[in-house]
Parts: C-alpha cells; sequence; structure tokens
C-alpha cells in the first residue's frame, strides 16, 4: 500500500493533474491539509472514504493516522496546497514515512506563483529584462529564514520576485527592498490565486502596504519586479522563435548546426 503525496494546486478543482485525480479516486483514505484544499477536491474520493483535514493535527497524529491506515492494506491521498516542493512539510513526514518502511509517491501540482502570474497575465521571465523567478519568504513564527537567504541579497539581483507566506508584514518587505528595486518599481499582489473569490492588486513598491493593507487577511502572494508592467517597447523577444535563429527543429541559413536528419 501507498501514501501518494499530492500538489493540489492553488485552488481551482479543474487546476488539478489528471493524475492526482486518479489517485485521490483510488484512495480510501484521504488526509488534507485545510482550507486551502477545496470541497470539489475531495469529491474526488471514493464513496464512504475516510476524509481527514489535518490542520488541527500534530505531525505525530497524522504519521500515526498514515501508519493505521497503511496496516489496514490502504492507499492514502496526502493533499498540500499548491506543489510540494516549497513549504508543504512534506520532508518531514517522508522522513518519518522512510523510517517506517512505508512506501510513497509524490506527484506535483500547478504552484501558486504560477496561478498568480496566470491570473495577472504576466510572464514573470521576460528577455532583457528578468530572467529568474525567486520563491522566497520572510522569517515567520514558525520557521527562520538562514541568514544567507535574507530579502536584501535576493534584492541585489534584481530578479522577479514571488514572496510567500509574508503579506502579513508587508509594510517591512517594502522597507527591505525599497533600497534595491526603487520606489517606482512594479508590484502585484494576488489573494486566494484561482479561487471564485481571487482579487488582485498592482501598483509599485512605494504602494506595497497599502495595497496590502487593503485586502482582506487572506492567503496572498507578494510580486516584485520590472515584468510585472513591462509595455511592449520595455522588453526583447526570445531569440527561440526569431525567424533567422537556427534550431534542431527550424534548420537555417547555408549551413544550418543540426542538418534535417540529424539527431
Ligand atoms: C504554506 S505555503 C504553500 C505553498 C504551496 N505549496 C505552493 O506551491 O504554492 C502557503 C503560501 O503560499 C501562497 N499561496 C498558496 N495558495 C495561494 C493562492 N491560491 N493564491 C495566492 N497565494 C497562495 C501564499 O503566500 C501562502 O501564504
Amino acid at each position: 500500500m501507498t501514501v501518494h503525496f499530492i500538489g493540489a494546486g492553488p485552488g481551482a478543482p479543474d487546476l488539478l493533474t489528471l493524475r492526482a485525480a486518479r489517485l485521490i479516486a483510488a484512495s480510501p483514505v484521504c488526509l488534507y491539509a485545510g482550507s486551502l484544499i477545496p470541497s470539489e477536491v475531495l469529491d474526488h474520493c471514493p464513496q464512504g472514504a475516510r476524509i481527514i483535514n489535518t490542520a488541527p493535527m500534530s505531525l505525530d497524529e497524522i504519521i500515526a493516522e498514515i501508519r493505521d491506515s497503511h496496516a489496514q492494506g490502504h492507499d492514502i491521498a496526502r493533499l498540500h496546497s499548491g506543489d510540494l516542493s516549497v513549504w508543504s512539510a512534506m520532508g518531514e513526514q517522508l522522513r518519518r514515512l522512510r523510517a517506517l518502511a512505508i512506501p510513497y509517491d509524490v506527484t506535483p501540482g500547478v504552484p501558486s506563483f504560477a496561478a498568480a502570474s496566470a491570473a495577472l497575465g504576466v510572464e514573470l521571465t521576460l528577455p532583457g529584462r528578468a530572467q529568474s523567478v525567486i520563491l522566497t519568504r520572510v522569517s515567520g513564527r514558525a520557521t527562520a529564514m538562514p541568514e544567507t537567504e535574507r530579502l536584501e541579497t535576493f534584492a541585489q539581483s534584481r530578479a522577479t520576485l514571488a514572496i510567500h507566506l509574508s503579506i502579513h508584514v508587508a509594510a517591512e518587505v517594502q522597507s527591505r527592498l525599497l533600497p534595491h528595486y526603487g520606489a517606482d518599481c512594479p508590484v502585484a499582489v494576488v489573494w486566494r490565486a484561482s479561487w471564485p473569490d481571487q482579487q488582485i492588486a498592482r501598483g509599485t513598491l512605494a504602494d506595497l502596504a497599502a495595497i496590502a493593507a487593503s485586502g482582506a487577511e487572506r492567503t496572498a502572494l507578494i510580486l516584485v519586479g520590472e515584468t510585472l508592467a513591462a509595455e511592449p517597447e520595455d522588453f526583447l523577444e526570445s531569440r527561440l522563435y526569431a525567424g533567422d535563429y537556427d534550431r534542431r527543429f527550424r534548420p537555417n541559413g547555408a549551413e544550418p548546426r543540426f542538418p534535417e536528419g540529424t539527431a
């Protein structure tokens, strides 16, 4: 029997992957991470499934639940919001399962930064402007940031920042980034990206604290960087699709690097 760790996506039930839906439907036990998982996702559970909200549970209690279900021979769907590769607390659960020799697999999900950029209709990496996206946060009550991962350090790159878990300290984020990105740098806040009550606010870094205060106290992502408000003349076209660019799938010129038919 297997514990299926599943990224349940940012909120919209139709942003669940097909694999996720299939695994949830095949698992008689479902553990889900609280209010960030919409009820429509839980509708994929088979009839009579044991469905448990783990928000009020400790890690010990969650592992005990998994161990008991495993002992009864049940597959388990373990749902976390967005994707599992960031801030999912999957690592500590996998460590316990490895120690207990309980098999598991991992199914990725749509992360919230992707849902937020889709809601804004922007590409976060525009040629000539930014070619990196830094997924980060500031220190919270539960988790301190490593000294080498300070906002100021990342800000020196002027890459696009996707700042999670930090909307409640937007004023602090603003004052720490101002010396690096400047007051005019575009910002956007997306609350509950892809949910029916999604909210979007755009502005500049000078407005960030006010923008954050204008929204309800809910799950939100802060995006900072020039790509958020780039005008057509502000960025280059990707060379990949340039008519004269010689590439394997579109050989071009008198002596193409990859003549047709070569691997
Ligand atoms: C515990 S982390 C989970 C991140 C998740 N694993 C992911 O892939 O996005 C929760 C934070 O992610 C961001 N977040 C998650 N879902 C979101 C959504 N639908 N809209 C905006 N931000 C979201 C918020 O910054 C929130 O504080």
